[in-house]
């Protein structure tokens, strides 16, 4: 299904961006959470093994990777938006999220209301960035976009940047391991992520939709987001 360098039929190409945990990180040399585990489920069911290509999260939501053929499918925490649903062939939804507003320990920083004259951080092509900038102008900010997740960790410890909005659940389990981040305010945006594909493999796509049926109605799914999320 793909074209890229190393696949072949006994491969599923994953494309995704870390860090981005419970849901996308590296262990070691391995790529591991929720998302991969979902992964490694349907590469079960195709009698595939996946193999994981690192990539900017941009060029995934944007549909570029994926049209291009770099991977037979993106696992990276996707939204589900119309227009990623336009650009590529997006799956049922599989997690519920909201985005989170965090800032440097100690920060006066309490809420979306006291950012006025404030570097945010985003990552590039995020629901997050496009929250920030629908946003910037009413509380007085100003966007800035990174590349990456660790990016925006080191430029908030920096003080490089005086808050970020990015994902609830990620910020939720960056900040356990780093004591100079604190979450300040949840966003509601009421997000669905999905798996997407090439915009016309729908042969693809009815097997990652099959395979979350699946999930969803043997147990699976609720052991993996207790594994993964908690609670
Ligand atoms: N859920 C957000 C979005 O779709 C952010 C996802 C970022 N994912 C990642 N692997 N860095 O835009």
């Amino acid at each position: 299904a793909c074209t890229s360098g190393s696949d072949d039929d006994s491969t599923l190409t994953v494309c995704t961006n870390v860090p981005f945990a419970p849901f996308e990180y590296k262990d070691g040399d391995e790529y591991v959470g929720f998302d991969m585990d979902l992964m490694n489920r349907l590469a079960d069911r195709l009698d595939q093994t996946v193999e994981v290509v690192e990539i900017s999260f941009e060029s995934i939501s944007s549909g570029e990777a994926l049209n291009a053929g770099t991977c037979d499918i993106a696992a990276a925490g996707l939204s589900i938006t119309e227009e990623r649903q336009d650009a590529m062939g997006m799956s049922q939804a599989y997690y519920r999220a909201d985005q989170a507003l965090v800032v440097p320990t100690g920060s006066a920083v309490a809420s979306l209301d006291d950012l006025s004259g404030l570097q945010v951080a985003v990552q590039s092509g995020s629901t997050g960035e496009a929250y920030a900038n629908d946003n910037a102008e009413q509380y007085g900010f100003e966007v800035r976009a990174f590349e990456s997740m660790g990016d925006i960790a080191s430029a908030l410890s920096t003080g490089a940047v005086g808050a970020s909005i990015a994902d609830l659940a990620t910020w939720n389990e960056m900040i356990e391991t780093a004591s100079d981040l604190q979450l300040v305010q949840t966003i509601e945006t009421a997000e669905h992520y999905g798996f997407a594909v090439q915009k016309d493999d729908t042969e693809l796509l009815d097997e990652v939709n099959t395979m979350l049926d699946e999930i969803f109605a043997d147990g699976t799914y609720a052991e993996l987001y207790e594994k993964w999320i908690g609670e």
